[in-house]
């Protein structure tokens, strides 16, 4: 198996990506060690979205802890609203939430969102693996991770997953890949959303944090170590600045320093019209592609419904998932943590905020769904 998924990663036109200008340009102006960069794939005239990943790709206990709120602390009559505003709470019944009765073959495609605690999620599903007997594929660590890719790699990569032994699971990151479309079976699509705006915060610390460029720096030594200013540059002042690495606009598509905005790409797919920041045409289709395909998207601050969802939509897979999650491994996320990610005035938080209203709107919109799955369950176990 490992060598098919090396030759995926090498059908990756990288060697057209490291000669670009742009790419070449993005590296010499600046040392940031995370990059989105765009290209032109001549043959397909596809934009290739290239995403630097790093291994690590850890959460804070904090971060997870401080906005969890699970069924424990659940107001039914406030749910009861929020869910009138969204078609009724008549009309919720488990099976018509259920997109895992959809699925033509028993394997997860777990296309993993930067920054949204999919380590922790990882291990999670690693110990599943385990437990409920089945196969863990994970794909391999690269220096540069294609997310956006041409149809034939999309193909390349449903072949791949659909070649998986199942029942297993398979996680990348990578955006939504429509496997019908290519006439392979349905997988079962999981994954897991963030508020957009602590992502980016997240994210904007993740990579000034010194461990995270002294392991980079040691995987491929000829990265240049960053500019010390750059890693002193606090996020308020990088918003309050009008910093270019702090400008979220829509419609742009530029691919550059912390492009790490659009959550809701990893939803929409490889689609051109999936690129612009902070549009109805992306948010829309990303919106699609959760109601139609995904069995379940997790919230990152609601672990304890997430988990409850999970074990009920997707049993074979989840089943004790809760358990393990905080006997087991919610102890180890202090390890993790990011002690070098300060506290970020909510003044601040507001300003970003107002940029990134389609990105919330879909965040708000997979945790209505969320609730609404849950809550059915309720309604059908009184
Ligand atoms: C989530 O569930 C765990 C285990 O059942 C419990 O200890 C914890 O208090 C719950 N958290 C919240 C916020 O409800
Ligand atoms: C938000 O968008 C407005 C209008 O496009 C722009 O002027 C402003 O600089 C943006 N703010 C941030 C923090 O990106
Ligand atoms: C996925 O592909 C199938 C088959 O072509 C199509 O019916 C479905 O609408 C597609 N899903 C999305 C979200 O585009
Ligand atoms: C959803 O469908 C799966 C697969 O058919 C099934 O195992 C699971 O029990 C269903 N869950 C609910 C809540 O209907």
């Amino acid at each position: 198996m490992l060598t098919v998924r090396s030759t995926i990663i090498i059908q990756f036109p990288k060697k057209t990506l490291w000669r670009t200008s742009e790419l070449i340009a993005l590296m010499a102006i600046s040392t940031t060690l995370f990059l989105f960069i765009h290209t032109r794939d001549l043959s397909s005239k596809l934009k290739e979205m290239e995403v630097k990943m790093q291994p690590e790709d850890m959460v804070s206990a904090n971060q997870i802890s401080s906005g969890d709120s699970g069924p424990a602390s659940y107001d039914m009559k406030a749910m009861m609203k929020m869910l009138q505003g969204t078609g009724g709470v008549t009309s919720l019944n488990p099976y018509e939430l259920n997109n895992t009765r959809n699925a033509q073959q028993d394997v997860i495609f777990f296309n993993r969102v930067p920054k949204v605690g999919s380590q922790t999620f990882m291990e999670l599903l690693r110990r599943l693996s385990i437990r409920n007997e089945f196969g863990f594929h994970q794909d391999r660590v690269q220096r540069v991770e294609t997310i956006r890719l041409p149809p034939e790699d999309q193909l390349r990569l449903a072949a791949l997953v659909s070649g998986y032994e199942s029942p297993s699971v398979y996680i990348k990151h990578v955006c939504f890949t429509n496997f019908s479309e290519f006439g392979l079976p349905e997988p079962i699509y999981v994954n897991l959303v963030r508020d957009p705006v602590e992502r980016v915060i997240s994210w904007y610390y993740y990579i000034r944090a010194p461990w995270y460029y002294v392991e980079r720096k040691l995987a491929f030594p000829d990265i240049p170590l960053p500019d010390p200013k750059w890693l002193k540059k606090d996020f308020e002042t990088c918003v309050l600045s009008n910093d270019r690495e702090c400008k979220y606009l829509k419609g742009e598509t530029r691919e550059g320093i912390g492009d790490h905005r659009r959550q809701s790409m990893f939803f929409c797919g490889h689609s051109e019209e999936c690129t612009p920041f902070n549009t109805e045409g992306a948010l829309q289709r990303a919106k699609m592609a959760v109601e139609k395909h995904y069995a379940v998207v997790g919230v990152l601050e609601d672990l304890n419904t997430t988990m409850t969802v999970l074990e009920n939509y997707v049993p074979k897979f989840f089943k004790g998932a809760s358990e393990i999650y905080w006997e087991e491994i919610s102890r180890y996320n202090t390890i993790n943590r990011n002690t070098f990610k300060p506290q970020v005035d909510e003044k601040v938080k507001d300003i970003v905020r107002q940029n990134f209203t389609k990105e919330i709107e879909f965040y708000e919109f997979c945790k209505q769904r969320l609730h609404k799955q849950l809550y059915a369950l309720k309604l059908q176990k009184p």
